[in-house]
């Protein structure tokens, strides 16, 4: 990890559950989280990938558990929930961070597949976040949901998760309203492209860093390093404590950015002829009084 700007024990004490937590972003935000003290608990629905995620994070140093479970099924996030609170006492922080995306146009777009996609970004989110409302009520915990930029705008060959996580987007907001007056804070991130995950190898066709990092204002790909402090600041009272309802982006400008008819060329070809004309003026005469 780079140096962090944040005291490695600011979350000591705290237990963060990370849906999904066994991979990519999620299991960089875990690291990050773990790495200032966090207790962890990750679920998924592959125990051989918890696994393996829970010895990465004790060879770190973080103390982890993995829980099986299906974000989809309200029951298994309680039993979850549940397990958490039998073997770490409390749950202070909830990232809903699980999610499966593809690309498929719209008119090859199953409804089971749509569906599929709704059923794990958004109902997972709710369910998750219903499961463990009285943990966190306790706690005066928060909730980080991890969102996308994909329906900022609109993205072609992904209506399904743009759905989804404009869905989450909302219950980040509904939920900050709601929960507040129990000290809950809910809030998200909008990670745009981060390199080494499955999200980009999926979704990014192949095509490298070096292709699409020319659209990206910052030049590259985020981190999931990147990722994992956007949820570290959040995830800290001190430094966020004001802050419910919103989302982060953390995208290097990415989604801002729209194909220009005006590319870089054309606008040195107009400079330069600005330039010329200036200097062909005559240099204005001093006003007379
Ligand atoms: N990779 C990117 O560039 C990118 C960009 C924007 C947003 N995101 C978001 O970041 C998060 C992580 O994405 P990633 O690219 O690291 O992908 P990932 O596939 O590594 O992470 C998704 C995780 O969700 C888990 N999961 C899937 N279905 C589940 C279910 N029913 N119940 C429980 N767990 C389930 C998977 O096992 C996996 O661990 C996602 O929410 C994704 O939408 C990623």
């Amino acid at each position: 990890m780079s140096t962090s700007p944040f005291k490695n024990d600011i979350l000591k004490g705290q237990v963060a559950l990370i849906t999904g937590g066994g991979t990519g972003i999620n299991f960089g935000v875990g690291l990050v989280l773990g790495g200032h003290g966090a207790k962890l608990a990750i679920t998924g629905r592959r125990p051989n990938v918890l696994e393996e995620a829970c010895q990465k994070f004790k060879a770190q140093g973080i103390e982890a558990v993995g829980f099986q479970g299906d974000v989809r099924d309200a029951k298994s996030c309680e039993k979850v929930i549940e397990s958490v609170l039998k073997h770490f006492g409390r749950v202070d922080l909830l990232v809903n961070g699980a999610a499966g995306n593809f690309l498929c146009a719209a008119e090859d777009l199953s409804s089971n597949a749509f569906q599929t996609v709704i059923g794990i970004d958004l109902l997972g989110t709710f369910n998750m976040s219903k499961a463990a409302f009285n943990a966190l009520r306790d706690s005066k915990g928060s909730i980080i949901n991890i969102s996308a930029t994909l329906h900022y705008g609109a993205t072609i060959y992904q209506t399904h998760a743009s759905a989804a996580k404009a869905g989450v987007d909302s219950v980040t907001r509904s939920l900050a309203i709601e929960w507040g007056k129990y000290g809950i804070r809910v809030n998200g991130i909008a990670p745009g492209p981060i390199a080494d995950t499955e999200g980009m190898k999926r979704l990014g066709a192949g095509i490298g860093e070096e292709v699409v990092a020319g659209k990206i204002p910052l030049q590259r790909f985020g981190t999931t390093q990147e990722i994992g402090f956007a949820a570290l600041f959040l995830a800290s009272k001190v430094a966020s404590g004001y802050i419910s309802g919103d989302t982060i982006v953390v995208d290097g400008a990415s989604w801002l950015s729209r194909e220009s008819f005006v590319t870089p060329e054309i606008y040195q070809h107009i400079a330069e002829g600005r330039k010329q004309e200036q200097s062909s003026k005559p240099a204005k005469q001093s006003a007379k009084l």
